[in-house]
């Protein structure tokens, strides 16, 4: 048999789309679409979102078991799906240009991976994330535990924050550099599940499990609760070692929370969920409470399971690094690298970056540091900016190291305005992961290296 380069092609061009054409995987498909974000009167919002619809399907999978969705682009602009918060294998982390080429419109990607952790995690584009997050691209990823706590309702709550234009239209003022350089795209328009507010009735004395989920560019939320009251059970997934007692919540951009709380309102009274802006309570979720489905609120919730994360190990070998924060509005940074260059920040803000990590803007060439696997890593996190930032690594769980001991464990960390902070974990998932800001437009404006684990 004689293989022509034609052939070869034709073979392994039908290789590569193999798995993407098998009909029996579901499909997450990319897509314009339109919600009723905002109140009845105003019209509905043109979005873009996984099946058209905002927020995405929910993803509900027990412990253990494969996430498998062919990523379909019917966007006029390429994508790719990032499981944020999974432990998944390099080649699923979804990050252009790193892990996989970002798909074309039309163009379609295989996503299939083992979940090993339980709890609250979410998808979203990682591709012009400032612009595709904005208008929708993204969902809840709800990995049950084995045996989960005894709860009468079990429901995923996705925060975003839109900028919405008079008429309920998403404003395109997408990765504006004033925002890049200030807090963010910061919005005018707080949904809950894609909708003003989350509605809905429940039992007096019923125990409620409510797993927020922060989809917001860039705002930081502070949430708190009344006629309920309860425990925060997990943080970004990751089971606290004992519930907290929960007062007010506050989630960065990405971050997560799991709530186990009972209602306390009389029969005819409300449970609310509320978000704290500027010294006000806005309502974001508003239950009728009735007939008490139980005498009294259930005991105390037990300590959910540990997922298996590998304890912290050998903190005196362990490899370090300072990670230097700096730029934005109001900072001290006069240029940094970009694409291997040096360039004064003038310059800098001409190729729309403002923000650096140790004096380079944007992803580099080289990693930041390579550990060999299984090695612990402590990086030293210093903002020497204006601005809090929520600090993201993929493919880990980390822990912050306080002088009250180690923190919980999360994905998402963040860092107020001149603060310094160290972040410890063990770096046993082989490749090449991303730590940037979650404020994607600080992301997208320099706050993005990564990291090789070998
Ligand atoms: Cu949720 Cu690199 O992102
Ligand atoms: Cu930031």
């Amino acid at each position: 048999m004689r293989l022509t380069r034609r052939g070869f092609i034709a073979a392994s061009a039908a290789m590569l789309a193999a798995p993407g054409a098998r009909a029996d995987v579901p499909l997450l498909r990319a897509m314009p679409g339109a919600a009723r974000l905002a109140p009845d009167d105003l019209p509905e919002t043109s979005i873009w979102g996984y099946g058209g619809a905002v927020p995405g399907p929910e993803l509900r999978v027990p412990v253990g078991a494969r996430v498998t969705r062919r990523l379909a682009n019917a966007l006029p602009q390429a994508t790719t799906i990032h499981w944020h918060g999974l432990r998944l294998p390099n080649a699923m982390d979804g990050v252009p240009g790193l892990t996989q080429a970002a798909v074309p419109p039309g163009g379609e990607f295989l996503y299939d991976f083992a979940v090993q952790d339980a709890g609250t995690f979410w998808y979203h584009s990682h591709e012009r994330t400032w612009e595709q997050m904005a208008r929708g691209l993204y969902g809840a990823l709800i990995v049950e535990e084995a045996a989960p706590p005894q709860a009468d309702l079990d429901q995923a709550l996705i925060l975003d924050d839109w900028r919405l234009t008079a008429d309920a239209q998403i404003d395109e003022s997408f990765g504006a550099m004033h925002d890049m350089a200030h807090g963010g795209r910061l919005g005018n328009w707080l949904t809950v599940n894609g909708k003003g507010e989350w509605r809905g009735s429940v039992p007096a004395n019923a125990r409620l499990r409510l797993r927020l989920i922060n989809a917001a560019n860039a705002r930081i939320m502070t949430l708190g609760v009344k006629g309920m009251t309860g425990w925060v059970a997990a943080l970004d997934g990751m089971p606290l070692e004992a519930p907290a007692p929960l007062g007010r919540i506050t989630l960065a951009p990405a971050q997560r929370a799991d709530l186990l709380v009972d209602v306390t309102a009389a029969p005819g009274g409300e449970a609310i969920l509320f978000a704290q802006e500027r010294g006000e309570g806005l309502v974001l979720g508003a239950l009728t409470v009735g007939a008490p489905t139980r005498a009294a609120p259930l005991p105390p919730p037990d300590v959910l399971p540990p997922n298996p994360v590998a304890p912290l190990g050998d903190m005196a070998g362990a490899l370090r690094l300072d990670l230097r924060m700096e730029g934005g509005a109001m900072g001290a940074m006069t240029g940094a690298v970009l694409d291997g260059r040096p360039l004064s920040m003038q310059a800098l803000v001409g190729q729309g970056k403002v923000w650096a990590l140790n004096g380079v803007a944007g992803r580099a060439e080289a990693p930041l540091l390579t550990a060999a696997r299984g090695r612990t890593v402590v990086i030293r996190m210093i903002n020497d900016t204006a601005w809090p930032h929520a600090m993201h690594l993929h493919g880990h769980h980390f822990r912050a190291l306080g002088p009250g001991g180690t923190g919980p464990l999360r994905d998402t960390l963040l860092v107020d305005r001149r603060e310094t902070v160290e972040i410890a974990f063990v770096a046993d998932n082989p490749g090449k992961w991303l730590l940037h800001c979650h404020m994607v437009e600080h992301a997208a404006g320099g706050m993005t290296a990564w990291l090789e684990v070998a």
